[in-house]
């Protein structure tokens, strides 16, 4: 006998749960953002206005770049943005924008990372300073005076999810640490980072490692995440250099 198709119904029609997920994606598709995540970005800035005019920012694992869009916005003109992502993002037309394809995690990013800045402060109308010459108060009060560091890195980095959760949530904390390695070469004293986590007994160990580096870490779950997601962002400020 002839197998029956199997009929998928559409997720708005299935469970109260991806009603939500379809509001947030027909807002992003109207707002013209390349993906939903854009409003969980968007939601931590009301809530941290960590992101500044000016600016020079970190974006890791950002494809498609609807949080490439929202920086570039909130920096401005006179602020840069780079993105690195193991998968292609479509060219942007904002010119505050860079990416790159790579893998965060290896010494080639690191050096396009480096490269970056290096180009952000050839531009002439910056000024370079050192760590040392530039203090801790810069950060917040002249993101205009450059050093050789980041202001901010956001990271929404994601693993391949498996469907055991106990290995997404590792995979997830071991990525953090990778991130806060990062951080702990690249971004300058004073700079914050927020970062995607999936939440399990592996976050201890990265919420301990960031309050060694961070004078505050604040955990954010946006309205804009799915509600049965067990994903939630880490906001670490006051880099400590
Ligand atoms: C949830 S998506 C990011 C969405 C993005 N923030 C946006 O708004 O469009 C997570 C991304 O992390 C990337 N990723 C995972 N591991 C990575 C790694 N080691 N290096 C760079 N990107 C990575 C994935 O390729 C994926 O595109």
């Amino acid at each position: 006998m002839k197998k029956k198709p199997k009929i998928i119904a559409p997720r708005v029609a299935n469970k109260a749960g991806y009603q939500v997920q379809d509001v947030w994606f027909h807002k992003a598709k109207a707002a013209g953002y390349r993906a939903r995540s854009a409003f969980k970005l968007i939601q931590i800035q009301e809530e941290t206005g960590i992101i500044k005019p000016d600016m020079v920012v970190l974006d890791l694992g950002c494809a498609p770049g609807s949080w490439l869009q929202v920086l570039s916005k909130t920096v401005g003109p006179e602020g840069r943005v780079l993105g690195i992502d193991l998968q292609n993002v479509d060219k942007f037309p904002q010119k505050n924008i860079k990416t790159f394809v790579g893998d965060m995690t290896s010494s080639d990013s690191h050096q396009e990372m480096k490269n970056f800045l290096r180009e952000v402060q050839m531009e002439g109308k910056e000024i370079e300073k050192t760590k040392e010459e530039a203090g801790v108060w810069w950060v917040n009060d002249n993101p205009k005076i450059r050093t050789r560091y980041f202001h901010l890195i956001t990271s929404d980095v994601a693993p391949k999810t498996t469907g055991r959760n106990d290995d997404d949530q590792y995979n997830s904390a071991m990525l953090c640490l990778e991130v806060l390695k990062i951080a702990e070469e690249l971004l300058a004293p004073g700079g914050n980072l927020v970062m995607k986590i999936f939440v399990g007994r592996d976050l201890s160990q990265v919420l301990q490692k960031a309050k060694t580096m961070f004078n505050k870490i604040q955990t954010i779950k946006p309205d804009a995440c799915r509600d049965r997601s067990f994903e939630e962002y880490v906001v670490c400020r006051g880099f400590r250099g």
